[in-house]
């Protein structure tokens, strides 16, 4: 009797108000939502062509243009409102207040709509004390405002890097990742600092995808020096850690835990339609996360069909989850080689042009180790079958467009 009245309840709930405690100061408690990204995710994203010129009617009748392109229907469900959507001012109680100019209708408004259209609604802030473009950031506000999110139903946050002072990236980031989970609501959290302290070595349990790189411009190689194109980004996966061989940091990829090379320029102004191909193929060559920036109101059939062709987008999210690499570059051939395993032992393997002429490329399937046997050809974009691998392919292909090849070994 004595002893179980060490068991009464007063005493319980002594011990359970401890435990509780500990379990919310304790880092060991703190974790990510698992299970949201099982494959890269893919949505859309304000920055790329809005930039600070967002509102409310512009993101109502984008997610309006999602259903309706099949945008959504192909996967593209994260609606991502960046930078700028803020007052430049907390409230009295230091909450982050939306711009009522921008947004009237407040946020919680506009992810019920987002919702209602069976979409994702992402936000954007920053772990400095101000956004990169000069609006609050959630420097020493963090359990606050991963509170104010999830009372708006978000479930995805971008979290930036400008304004952070002497912070250490790796101390504020895991502050975020537990702020999101101590407020309850699975949010895809979606690092954004540009790879500066090498976060594919340490961000496997903090985020579900890390920016690699600095920003990405429309351009196929950057019009001005300190511009990046995409090329240079797709170079820079494999050149940033050269002693990984050709696998760079795609060895740190895998489900639930993405390089992000920055968002997609398919369909913007400073490419031509071939270098959208090309760009949107080897974004899905290296499981990138797919966030289309163009504007969907007004894109032409053929940047939709770019961005929604099934085949491609399925070699992106192939549950086996690896990232594609290099296998080959021949500056004289003007040709690269990326490849990428598939799950069941198929392999997906893309030539791009290099040069700024139309060149007939050669595939010599001999020469990729990798590969074990004969494979099936299947051309992703041409959509016909494209004979095996026993002797090598050619085509002519435009400056900067690519030959994309789905592989099937032969039983
Ligand atoms: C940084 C990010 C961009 C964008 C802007 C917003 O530059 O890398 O993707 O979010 O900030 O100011």
């Amino acid at each position: 009797m004595r002893f179980s009245s060490c068991l009464s309840r007063p005493g319980l709930h002594l011990w359970s108000a401890l435990l509780l405690g500990a379990a919310v100061a304790s880092p060991v408690f703190a974790q990510k939502f698992e299970g949201l990204a099982l494959t890269p995710p893919m949505g859309w994203n304000t920055w790329n062509t809005f930039a600070g010129n967002i509102s409310e009617p512009l993101i109502r009748e984008t997610a309006d243009a999602l259903v309706a392109s099949g945008l959504r229907d192909a996967g593209y469900v994260y609606l991502v409102i960046d930078d700028c959507w803020s007052l430049k001012e907390r409230d009295a109680g230091g909450n982050l207040v939306p711009d009522p100019a921008k947004f009237p209708s407040g946020m919680r408004a506009l992810g019920d709509y987002l919702h209602a259209k069976g979409l994702k609604f992402g936000i954007y802030s920053c772990a400095g004390d101000k956004t990169c473009g000069g609006y609050p950031g959630s420097w020493g506000h963090e359990f606050q405002d991963a509170l104010t999110f999830a009372s708006w139903g978000v479930d995805y946050l971008k979290y930036d890097w400008c304004n952070r002072g002497t912070a250490d990236a790796h101390d504020a980031y895991k502050r975020m990742r537990d702020a999101l989970h101590a407020a309850g609501r699975p949010v895809v959290f979606s690092m954004c600092e540009w790879g500066q302290n090498k976060p594919w070595e340490w961000a496997g349990d903090v985020a579900h995808l890390w920016r690699t790189t600095g920003d990405i411009y429309d351009s196929y190689d950057g019009r001005k020096s300190w511009e990046m194109g995409w090329k240079r980004i797709l170079d820079l996966q494999c050149d940033l850690v050269p002693s990984n061989g050709p696998d760079g940091i795609g060895k740190y990829a895998g489900p639930g835990h993405w390089n992000d090379p920055d968002m997609l320029e398919v369909g913007k102004g400073g490419l031509t339609l071939a270098e959208s191909r090309a760009h949107f193929s080897l974004w899905c060559l290296i499981a990138a996360p797919l966030m289309a920036g163009n504007d969907v109101r007004t894109m032409t059939p053929a940047v939709r069909a770019i961005l929604t062709d099934r085949d491609v987008l399925a070699l992106d999210q192939d549950p086996l989850g690896r990232q594609g690499f290099r296998a080959l570059a021949e500056e004289s051939h003007q040709i690269e080689i990326w490849a990428k395993e598939l799950s069941h032992q198929e392999w997906a393997v893309c030539a791009l042009n290099t040069g700024r002429t139309a060149a007939d490329l050669t595939v010599e399937w001999g020469r990729l180790n990798f590969l074990h046997g004969v494979y099936d050809l299947r051309d992703l974009w041409t959509k016909q079958a494209a004979g095996d691998t026993s002797k090598p392919s050619t085509a002519r292909v435009e400056a900067h467009d690519v030959m994309l090849f789905r592989l099937t070994p032969r039983p």
